[in-house]
């Protein structure tokens, strides 16, 4: 099958670390044929690293180059609602990073302004394409941890200014809801959810601890899942943690989620342990390629990462 060619908005961090890797994997069914960045500069270096052929001076030149087919954003999340609706409106496919939206009431008009285009639009939530997530939801719904009585959920990073997300300027002023717990807990967010659904109530406490995170860098809730299930969520990002980010426990076992490792032990100690072999990224790039090339149904689009986006939200509310 012919590649996508695909052009990119946004070369930095995320852009670098997480996506190149998979891209260079993805050679075969992807090319990146241009890419910009509002510092053009960036954008050049990211280029010259990638291999990309053209650069171009802004998402507008980019959106109209006839060989771009579909296009990636990776900006600041206040700043990508106005290029997805561009890019919808210049008619091209898009994949736009997570969460959705600053806020769950900005990426409800957003989508409601999106409702008027027919042009896919997938929201780039890696999690979505965590094989040990569905294997661990899939476990829960096979019954084989029995009745579900508990969930813990655990996000917790010690974050300094060696880490290079720390150093991004948006993220030292945010805004969108939450700072760096919504940034990166709508991941986990999007687990619980895919695990026991979307929980019905929430309750939370939240503190600041290191007065340079802004504008918060802990919460902690209590969770009442549909099911009758109760979760308790804790996030920090001004202490240390080792060990998995996700717990559930039930009448015949426990499972839990490490990573790309998902294990399940039962009552009687009996352990099994599954390992995924895909990369998460590669995953959701290959799947980006399939809805482009081949019209299959987004995987993970804009209402789904809203209800995510909704739960982290309450999460972090002061
Ligand atoms: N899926 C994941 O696991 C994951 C991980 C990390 C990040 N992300 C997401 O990826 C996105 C980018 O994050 P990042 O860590 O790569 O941040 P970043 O390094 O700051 O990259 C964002 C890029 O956007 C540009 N930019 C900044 N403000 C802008 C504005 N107002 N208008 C247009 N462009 C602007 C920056 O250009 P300059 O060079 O001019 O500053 C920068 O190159 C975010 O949405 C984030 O949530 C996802």
């Amino acid at each position: 099958m012919a590649k996508l060619r695909m052009g990119m908005i946004g070369t930095g961090v995320a852009a670098r670390k997480l996506y190149l890797p998979a891209l260079q994997r993805l050679s075969q069914q992807i090319e990146v044929v241009a890419c910009t960045n509002r510092t053009r500069k960036k954008a050049e270096q990211y280029a010259k690293l990638a291999g990309i052929p053209q650069v171009v001076d802004s998402a507008e030149e980019l959106l109209a180059l006839p060989e771009v087919e579909a296009v990636f954003i990776s900006l600041p999340i206040d700043a990508q609602p106005a290029l997805v609706l561009q890019a919808l409106r210049a008619g091209k496919p898009v994949a736009s990073e997570k969460p959705v939206a600053p806020s769950s009431a900005a990426g409800r008009k957003l989508i409601q302004a999106a409702a008027r285009f027919s042009t896919p639009w997938l929201v780039a939530e890696n999690y979505a394409f965590m094989p040990a997530i569905a294997r661990l939801s899939s476990w829960v719904a096979a019954g084989r941890l029995g009745e579900i009585r508990l969930l813990e959920a655990y996000q917790l990073t010690f974050m300094q200014s060696k880490n290079p997300y720390f150093k991004t300027a948006w993220r030292q002023d945010p805004k969108h809801v939450g700072g760096f717990i919504a940034d990166a807990g709508v991941h986990l967010a999007h687990a619980v959810r895919r695990v026991l659904g979307t929980p019905k109530v929430v309750g939370n406490a939240t503190a600041q601890f290191d007065p340079v995170i802004l504008p918060i860098d802990t919460a902690i809730a209590l969770l009442q899942f549909p099911g009758g299930a109760l979760g308790t969520w804790t996030s920090c990002f001004s202490a240390h943690h080792h060990g998995p980010m996700l717990r559930v426990y039930g009448s015949k076992g426990t499972a839990e989620l490490g990573g790309d490792t998902a294990t399940l032990r039962s009552a009687r100690g009996k352990e099994t342990v599954f390992k995924s072999s895909v990369e998460m990224f590669q995953a959701q790039f290959s799947h980006f390629r399939d809805v482009v090339k081949k019209g299959v149904p987004v995987a993970y689009g804009p209402e789904e990462a809203l209800l995510d986006l909704s739960l982290i939200e309450a999460i972090v509310a002061v």
